[in-house]
């Protein structure tokens, strides 16, 4: 990009040769797009050069209230002054597992991990121990970060092949994981169904996300993949990593009104520090627990940052903001009006293009077809895709790269106006 300050640039050197790929695996832009962040201010954040962008990439969803706010800056300052972590268990961990357990149906335990990755990881384990069965299903197109059972059939591109076989997603996941994990189409209730009802005995869970990505549940899917495992008294796990807290306060459990047996929380529940959750019912999560569970079913899970309490404080705080009458009504207010300034601007410039997800978190994909799926997904332009992100990069817009925006409770009207405004700039700009 044009205008890297000299101590920019000479940091963009410095990441080249100090980290693969030059970045940390998670945001990744050609060179001449690169810039690297260094603070941010409600829905603001600044590059090393001092340029200011609108921010809906949000650190990847946690930042629900925007950046720096003051009751979490308040919160964590009082947690680090009085210690960093302990690895006993801490005061501020108990009480956010008591807010986790009040604001979600399924949730009656909790257990504290240290990301997303390792909730999904300890859940699915969790899951296997209390089933006695080995097998997951989990869906085509569905992220549950970066663990082995969970990076197979994420995007597979053309290669989907045929249900229920996984295609691995990264190299260095062991061939004998690829016999463990099954796949099945989201939204397709009866071919998920078909799926269970032929391996429901060798099956430890069903993981799902219940909004997959930017694709929002068709009505009665999330309740039919209930009903199915429920009958085989097969655990359903919602992976709420992005849904948990920002849908609405209990979820897409809440929002969707479908209850499973396990849930994992992240992003928004540690306040934007290293906090994520594996939370269900007491009678599997009796597992964690050696006075409870038989010698053979005992799950062990150490780690030193479990339920860290600076991230306890900063996810205490979040949630408290979140719980103030209006604040989901001003989220998915927010988000609304964006998705419908981008379809009526795409429409007058009769650019094929539909939005997607929930109002708090979605996309636009430029494509005439209805999604439902990960491989109706892939009728996206994605060169289209790319000319409108460029665009509004310049702009000052962030967004995911490529996909999804989120919204924060920071954004205010006069952001949206100007993110209005850099829309249309965008699309007229773009070339088919
Ligand atoms: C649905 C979902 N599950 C799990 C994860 C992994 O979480 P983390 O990045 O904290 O490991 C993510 C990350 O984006 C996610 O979106």
């Amino acid at each position: 990009m044009a205008n890297r300050s000299a101590q920019e640039l000479e940091l963009l050197e410095k990441a080249r040769r100090y980290l693969p790929g030059g970045n940390n695996g998670n945001v990744q832009h050609e060179p001449e797009r690169q810039f690297l962040l260094q603070r941010g201010v409600g829905s603001h954040v600044w590059d090393v050069s001092g340029k200011e962008y609108i921010d809906y990439l949000l650190g990847s969803g946690p930042m629900v209230l925007g950046h720096s706010h003051p009751a979490v800056v308040e919160a964590v300052t009082e947690a680090v002054q009085g210690g960093s972590t302990f690895f006993a268990t801490n005061d501020r961990a108990v009480l956010l597992a008591e807010q986790i357990v009040e604001a979600m149906p399924c949730a009656e335990k909790v257990r504290f991990t240290t990301s997303g990755t390792d909730a999904t990881f300890q859940a699915m384990r969790v899951a296997r121990a209390y089933r006695k069965r080995d097998k997951i299903l989990k869906f085509e197109g569905g992220f549950h970060g970066s663990n082995d059972y969970a990076l197979m059939s994420v995007t597979p591109g053309e290669r989907g092949g045929n249900f229920p076989h996984p295609v691995p997603n990264s190299a260095g996941i062991p061939k004998a994981i690829e016999d463990l994990v099954l796949i099945a189409p989201f939204n397709d209730a009866e071919t998920a169904t078909q799926i269970i009802e032929q391996n429901h005995d060798e099956l430890a869970c069903v993981i799902m996300e219940p909004m997959q990505r930017v694709l929002a549940p068709k009505p009665g899917f999330l309740q039919a993949i209930r009903d199915i495992t429920a009958h085989y008294q097969i655990p359903l796990i919602f992976d709420e990593v992005v849904t948990g807290f920002r849908l609405a306060y209990g979820g897409a459990q809440e929002f969707y009104g479908v209850t499973p047996d396990m849930a994992t929380v992240g992003k928004i529940v540690g306040g934007g520090f290293p906090l994520a959750a594996v939370t269900g019912r007491d009678e599997i999560m009796a597992v964690y627990d050696s006075s409870r569970a038989e010698p053979d079913e005992f799950v062990s899970q150490v780690g030193t940052l479990n339920g860290n309490h600076v991230a306890a404080a900063a996810g205490l705080a979040t949630l408290a903001e979140l719980r103030k009458p209006g604040a989901y009504e001003r989220l998915h207010g927010t988000g609304r009006r964006l998705r419908e300034a981008l379809e009526t601007l795409c429409s007058e410039a009769e650019l094929p293009a539909l939005t997607t997800g929930e109002d708090p978190t979605f996309d636009i994909l430029f494509m005439d077809q209805p999604v439902s799926d990960y491989r109706s997904t892939l009728a996206n332009d994605r060169g289209i895709t790319e000319q409108f992100n460029v665009g509004l990069l310049n702009r000052g817009v962030l967004k995911g790269w490529p996909s999804k925006f989120y919204i924060s409770l920071a954004h205010t009207d006069e952001d949206v106006d100007r993110t209005i405004e850099a829309f249309g700039q965008s699309i007229s700009e773009i070339r088919t």
